[in-house]
């Protein structure tokens, strides 16, 4: 090694030797950038006038997050992905990339709350937002107008369950031209990928089941075809939304359990809501799985099982005792989200969904990887307690 005269404070910037590259290991390295660097100007010039093969900067993504990208566009099969800061943010994306002032938008009336409120702010942006019923499948059609340009679903509906069918929303729409964006977030698309059966969009919270351990945020909006990839990733870079590294390696270290976490999750939570739905307690057990759930038979039409998120709506039951039950569960921890290994419970205050009256009387559980039978233990305790 030649002696290098400079000084130290420019040689640990600038070192003269760097540490071989010739490692192979079967994680994808963790690779962090703002900058990135080019060998020339004409170079740099070049590739700023973007390609999919070139990195430009951090904003355009780094290999590590193109990953991530790569392999969970994969999974639907989709032509592109483009990856968010969370699930709201490509809820917020969608919307962004798609519609222009003047442009009505129809969404279910058992969506993710925050996506209603997106809808909201919307209107000051002239976009219409409108409800809908999710259970209407074909006869969107009527609700339809010129400047209709966004449909969302989302299967099965937040907390309430709705299953919906996506297939007729698809054949009804897309003569007028309006995109149908699916929140697949429940199916990670393992369980019904909506891409495949003519949705444009298919847009994910992979905080849930793709992270799967409760520790990351994160989204991704797969499209069906590269126009519409394009423009969604030209929107994300030119508003600045985009991931890190770190975080884009823990959904990358999620992914290859993912198929067995939701196999035996789907397991489990099937399980459990049989065994609730023949408790003398509780009148209606929201699982897609089980005839009580509106869209029961359109989930085993087009899904090949279940995650493990349902809600039970108890008989009878008045508030303080819902409180009293959730408040006594030990194993299942109190908390917004689903996903991960943890089993968790929800209850709401204010909720009209199914009902108005069945609203303070539903609780919503996620199923994590616990064993079935403390599970079980945890919630005769809490019922005995309450
Ligand atoms: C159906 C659905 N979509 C989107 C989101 C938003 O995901 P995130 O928490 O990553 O913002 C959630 C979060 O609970 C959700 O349940």
């Amino acid at each position: 090694m030649g002696k290098d005269r400079r000084d130290i404070a420019t040689r640990l910037i600038h070192p003269l030797e760097r540490s071989s590259r010739n490692f192979h290991s079967l994680v994808t390295p963790i690779e962090r950038a703002s900058t990135v660097l080019f060998d020339s100007l004409a170079d740099a010039l070049e590739t700023g006038r973007e390609s999919e093969e070139h990195y430009r900067y951090g904003v355009n993504g780094t290999p590590t997050t193109r990953e991530l990208e790569l392999r969970f566009a994969e999974i639907e099969e989709a032509a592109g992905c483009a990856l968010t800061p969370s699930g709201l943010a490509a809820i917020a994306l969608t919307y962004l990339a798609t519609c222009k002032a003047g442009d009505h938008v129809l969404i279910p009336a058992s969506v993710y709350l925050p996506n209603t409120l997106i809808g909201n702010w919307l209107k000051r942006m002239e976009i219409e937002v409108e409800h809908y019923d999710p259970m209407i499948g074909g006869g969107i059609a009527a609700l339809l107008r010129p400047n209709t340009r966004l449909i969302w679903c989302e299967s099965p509906g937040s907390i309430s369950m709705e299953v919906q069918d996506v297939p007729a929303i698809v054949a009804a729409t897309h003569a007028n031209g309006t995109l149908v964006a699916v929140d697949n977030t429940y199916a990670s698309g393992l369980l019904f990928n909506p891409l495949a059966h003519g949705a444009d969009l298919s847009v994910h919270a992979l905080t849930k089941y793709p992270g799967g351990h409760s520790d990351v945020l994160m989204g991704a909006i797969n499209s069906r075809d590269e126009a519409l990839a394009r423009k969604v990733r030209d929107t994300a870079r030119l508003l600045g939304i985009c991931v890190s590294s770190d975080e884009a390696a823990l959904v990358l270290r999620g992914l290859p359990t993912m198929r067995l976490r939701l196999d035996h999750i789907g397991k489990v939570a099937l399980e459990m809501a049989r065994w609730f739905a023949d408790m003398d307690e509780v009148e209606t057990v929201l699982h897609p799985a089980l005839p009580a759930c509106p869209g029961h038979t359109v989930f085993q039409r087009d899904f090949s099982g279940g995650a493990g998120v349902f809600s039970i709506i108890f008989k009878d039951w008045e508030r303080e005792r819902v409180a009293r039950f959730v408040n006594a569960l030990e194993l299942f921890k109190i908390g917004y989200s689903w996903g991960g290994v943890v089993s968790l419970v929800m209850a709401y205050d204010r909720l009209e969904r199914p009902s108005r009256g069945e609203g303070e009387r539903l609780v919503r559980f996620n199923i994590g990887l616990e064993d079935a039978n403390d599970l079980k233990a945890d919630i005769v305790q809490a019922m005995e307690r309450a």
